[in-house]
């Protein structure tokens, strides 16, 4: 019950990565205040992009000790078909609205020494093909939250972030369905995880969010922690 008395916030909790994050801290005592743009009992409607909401979920949350910005979209395209409405979507709801919600959370988390763990990608640790606009979101989260470490460290507040591998939820299932064609099948090879059985799953990936969230982490702060099965190293 490492989470007994504390407050959590979880975007994405819908699905996948989020839905088991949330179902953690919520199993070891949190008080979890759950939000995706899709429906699911016990979580509340919030389209992250949509910034003056997101601001006031953020209040209406109230004193929060924990927020974990899960919320992702991708889309993998050769780089002559990636609209720039398609870059502003995933800009937007990968990194614009985690640094959004990290705002707006932040004056509370330092009343409360609390801290932030964010999702990024190994998309944003090393380059991966077809994926200009996810690799450039995700970096940006990885950055972010090693700037916001820094800028609140000495107020109390740890600011960290997952990078995970290739997890099994539906982003990866509709990443697969609109896969572009003629892509260079070396490439995409290098996007797989090496450790057996492949595949992380979302429960593996809530393990270590909420590790980081956890006082076991207290000397931790700006890491991007990789969860990949060895796919990088
Ligand atoms: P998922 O598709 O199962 O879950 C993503 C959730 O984000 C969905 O419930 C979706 O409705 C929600 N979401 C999307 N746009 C939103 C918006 N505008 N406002 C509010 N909620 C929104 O995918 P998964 O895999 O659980 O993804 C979670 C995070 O993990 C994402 O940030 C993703 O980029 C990241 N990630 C996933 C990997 C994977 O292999 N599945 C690998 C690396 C990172």
């Amino acid at each position: 019950m490492r989470f007994q008395g504390k407050r959590v916030l979880v975007t994405g909790a819908a699905s996948g990565i989020g839905k088991a994050t949330a179902a953690l801290f919520a199993a070891e005592g949190a008080e979890v205040v759950a939000f995706d743009i899709a429906q699911a009992p016990g979580v509340q409607p919030l389209d992250v992009t949509d910034s003056e909401a997101a601001r006031a979920a953020v209040l209406a949350a109230g004193p929060l000790d924990v927020v974990a910005n899960v919320a992702g979209v991708c889309r993998l395209d050769h780089l002559a078909d990636v609209t720039l409405e398609e870059w502003n979507r995933q800009i937007a709801v990968n990194l614009t609205a985690t640094f959004v919600i990290c705002q707006a959370a932040m004056p509370g988390l330092v009343e409360r020494k609390g801290n932030i763990v964010n999702v990024a990608s190994v998309a944003g640790m090393r380059g991966q093909a077809y994926s200009a606009a996810y690799c450039a979101s995700k970096a940006g989260v990885v950055m972010l939250t090693k700037s916001l470490a820094l800028e609140f460290a000495r107020r109390g507040v740890r600011v960290n972030c997952v990078s995970p591998g290739q997890v099994d939820t539906p982003l990866v299932t509709g990443v697969a369905h609109a896969f572009p064609e003629n892509v260079n099948s070396r490439l995409i090879d290098r996007n797989l995880n090496i450790l057996p059985p492949g595949q992380s799953s979302p429960e593996d990936i809530a393990d270590a969010i909420t590790y980081l969230a956890s006082d076991a982490a207290k000397t931790i702060t700006g890491v991007a922690l990789t969860i990949d099965g060895g796919m990088i190293s």
